[in-house]
């Protein structure tokens, strides 16, 4: 059987509104925190890759204007619906590959991605591109679960991979050696409790628009 990619996988597909009463009420909460602690300036151009229905739409204040890419077309009608039902008119979501986003570069204050580096093919490509749009001096912040070395944890995640591949994540992404490949230079690391599975990760794209890396 042909492999499939991510944003192919059924749980982004017919099961689209599944996904978004299950894990987007689950994924909320965290979202919200995150972009809480942003406190984003009036006027901010954000834009979100892998938006998926927009679980995170509810959460950005209404004096920034916010654009939501994502590749597939079910997840993103929910989205939209929302964008409608909700009169927002701060938000536009794009069919557009997280790989190969057609928008200049120095286009964005923040750059958003929510659960997404462990879904996307190539995710040290993504955070190229990333960098590429956030403008000089903006941010680049991920929010994602990555595997650890903790003998139990850590094994079960890794045991698990395989499944989880097939419905549309990774579990193996460690988040150090990833982070370091991605030349992002990083303000800040930290968990939203003691006990999360999720990092949150801030990274900034200097003044002058180069990526010096910087070690974790
Ligand atoms: C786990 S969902 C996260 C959705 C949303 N950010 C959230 O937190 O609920 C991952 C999303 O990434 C999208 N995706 C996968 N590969 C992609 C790509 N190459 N370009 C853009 N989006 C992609 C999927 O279609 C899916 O909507």
């Amino acid at each position: 059987m042909a492999e499939i990619e991510a944003h192919e996988s059924k749980l982004y597909g017919e099961f689209a509104p599944l996904y978004d009463r299950i894990f987007g009420k689950l994924f909320y909460n965290r979202i919200e925190r995150v972009i809480e602690n942003l406190d984003i300036p009036a006027g901010a151009k954000i834009l979100e890759i892998g938006a998926g229905t927009g679980t995170s739409f509810p959460a950005y204040p209404n004096h920034c204007e916010v654009t939501g890419v994502d590749l597939a077309p079910d997840m993103l009608s929910r989205a939209r619906q929302k964008i409608v039902e909700n009169g927002w008119h701060h938000f536009k979501v794009m069919e557009m590959d997280a790989l190969n986003l057609k928008f200049a570069d120095n286009s964005f204050d923040y750059v958003m991605a929510f659960h997404v580096v462990t879904v996307v093919p190539d995710p040290i490509r993504m955070i190229a591109e990333a960098k590429r749009v956030c403008k000089p001096s903006g941010r680049i912040v991920i929010l994602n679960h990555f595997t650890t070395d903790m003998p139990v944890i850590g094994t079960v995640t890794r045991a698990i991979d395989p499944l989880t591949r097939w419905l549309g994540w990774r579990t193996d992404l460690k988040l150090k050696p990833f982070i370091a490949s991605t030349g992002l230079t990083v303000e800040s690391v930290y968990k939203l409790s003691k006990t999360s599975l999720y990092t949150v990760v801030l990274g900034r794209k200097s003044a002058n628009g180069f990526h010096p890396v910087r070690e974790l």
